[in-house]
């Protein structure tokens, strides 16, 4: 079963985008380090896709050392986008931000041509410390009280500086699996919107594989790399939690309970810094996902050609 979720504020937020966005310069899409194609929100590409774009990976601090550097190249190799990598103990995340925002689009400066930039991100990404941070600086900076000016959610980061913040967003349907299980995952989508254990068996299939050490420190399973990679997903579960007591009266394993605590440890980094694709995984799920989409439209297509079919051979009424 795939993740579907009730994308929230999707068609306000969606709205406020399109009006907004033909004053726009420069387009911030805050992502999860941990997830940095899957919390990419596809929705928000076709909405701004031709403005310059400053993919911002937050949660660094949580995410795998190793593979960051490969998503930053990734994202800075395509065109009109630069990609820097972030967390809230930064101390001068607004001079990050305004660096990379003038290089994306150097013509905007000065007080006739300021720069106006469109924060966005996907819910729990970190949007609301960042832009708490930023303000706070700001204030700071400034010792003025009117210094941070959030008319209509917008910011004033320097004189010539303007930001919008926009509220977190996802998009209408998942069409990577894969990408709706990390989310979940990431704590980015409603509980409601997922089964717990399902998703905890599927972040175990993966972190088996690449992260298996980790495993074993957290919950002492005392088993090499391969012993705990050649495990099934379910046994693993298992495992940890009767290694973590999760039982049930009459000795029966709590197989949610066990989920929830490898998903908080997930969230909350007790695990150790993941990162839960790579840029080559992420794009061999995109190419087959995009398969499955062209069949699926091919296959509705069928059916509605079936049914015109039906009702032009039905015996009419009047018949
Ligand atoms: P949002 O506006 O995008 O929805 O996200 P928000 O800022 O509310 O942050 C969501 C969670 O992520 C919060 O944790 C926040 O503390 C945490 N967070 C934000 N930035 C970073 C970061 O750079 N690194 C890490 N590791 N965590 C970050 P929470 O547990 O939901 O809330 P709280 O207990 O911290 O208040």
């Amino acid at each position: 079963m795939a993740i579907q979720w009730f994308p929230g504020h999707m068609h306000l937020t969606r709205k406020a985008i399109g009006e907004r966005i033909k004053d726009i310069d420069v387009v911030i899409e805050l992502l999860d380090a941990r997830l940095p194609g899957s919390s990419s929100n596809p929705l928000l590409a076709e909405l701004t896709g031709h403005k310059p774009a400053l993919k911002v990976l937050n949660k660094q601090d949580v995410a795998d050392p190793t593979r960051t550097p490969a998503w930053l190249a990734w994202y800075n190799a395509r065109p009109g986008t630069s990609a820097i990598a972030l967390d809230a103990s930064d101390a001068a995340p607004a001079r990050r931000l305004i660096d990379a925002c003038r290089q994306l689009a150097p013509n905007r400066r000065g007080l006739s041509k300021p720069m106006r930039v469109l924060i966005c991100g996907i819910p729990n990404v970190g949007k609301s410390t960042l832009i708490n941070t930023l303000s706070a600086k700001r204030e700071a900076k400034t010792g003025d009280e009117a210094g941070v000016t959030k008319q209509e959610q917008r910011i004033v980061l320097d004189d010539d500086f303007y930001l919008w913040d926009t509220p977190g967003m996802l998009w209408p349907r998942i069409t990577v699996p894969e990408s709706g299980y990390k989310l979940a995952a990431s704590g980015a989508v409603g509980r409601n919107a997922y089964d717990e254990e399902e998703v905890a068996l599927e972040l175990l299939a993966y972190l088996k594989q690449h992260y298996a050490p980790l495993l074993d420190a957290r919950y002492k399973l005392g088993l090499d790399a391969a012993a705990i990679a050649a495990k099934h997903d379910d046994e693993l579960l298992e495992l940890i939690a009767r290694k973590r007591g999760a039982v049930m009266s009459g000795g029966r394993l709590n197989l949610q309970k066990a989920a929830e605590i490898v998903l908080t440890d997930l969230r909350s980094a007790a695990l150790g810094r993941v990162t839960l694709e790579t840029p080559t995984e992420f794009e061999a799920w995109l190419a087959a996902a995009e398969v499955q989409e062209k069949e699926r439209a091919a296959r509705k297509a069928e059916q509605l050609r079936r049914n015109e079919r039906r009702a032009r051979n039905a015996p009419r009424d009047e018949d």
